[in-house]
């Protein structure tokens, strides 16, 4: 079992401005690692530090080309939209077409505490900005029509009662 549990919609914590990071020491790399194992387990390609309730500004992600982290990330330039079917560990089970730029030139510093830049396009691009949203309290409904989300909360909300009559399950307020 992971050590962290995702917080699912409805918890505060995914509402909030997360704060910057000021030290990048052994204690956020154990963090890191634990995130990971959460990520891993869920399964999910990012997980960013609110959605285990910690109100910080990095995010853990493995794309396919391994683990990394990014922390107090920047979007400086982005270009063009990109309509892509979009995912998130908070609102489980349920996904949607969001649009969002195309490629974005990212800078943020690694584990090691080393500043890095990237120029990322398309699937990893939207990993940043959909990871960077949580750090910003933003969620996928915040890109969607009122009635998307009151027909996506209606879902999630069946969905918790079916999971309280049989049991252990999905948790949402
Ligand atoms: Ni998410």
């Amino acid at each position: 079992m992971a050590r962290y549990d995702i917080r699912i919609f409805g918890d505060p914590v995914l509402k909030r401005v997360a704060d910057e990071v000021t030290d990048i020491d052994g204690a956020l790399v154990d963090t890191c690692n634990d995130m990971l194992d959460a990520m891993y387990e869920a399964p999910g390609i990012g997980l960013a530090a609110p959605q285990v309730g910690i109100g910080k500004r990095f995010f853990v992600y493995d794309f396919g080309e391994g683990p990394a982290v990014l922390i107090n990330p920047e979007i400086r330039e982005s270009d063009g939209l990109w309509e892509y079917e979009e995912g998130c560990l908070s609102i489980p089970g349920l996904s949607f077409n969001i649009v969002r730029p195309k490629t974005i030139h990212i800078v943020a510093y690694d584990i090691d505490g080393e500043e890095i830049s990237i120029e990322a396009d398309e699937l990893e691009s939207r990993l940043y900005q959909h990871e960077l949203d949580h750090l910003n309290g933003k969620l996928m409904f915040d890109y969607l029509e009122e009635d998307q989300v009151k027909e996506a909360k209606r879902v999630l909300r069946e969905r918790t009662m079916t999971a309280e009559s049989s049991g252990p399950g999905l948790q949402l307020p």
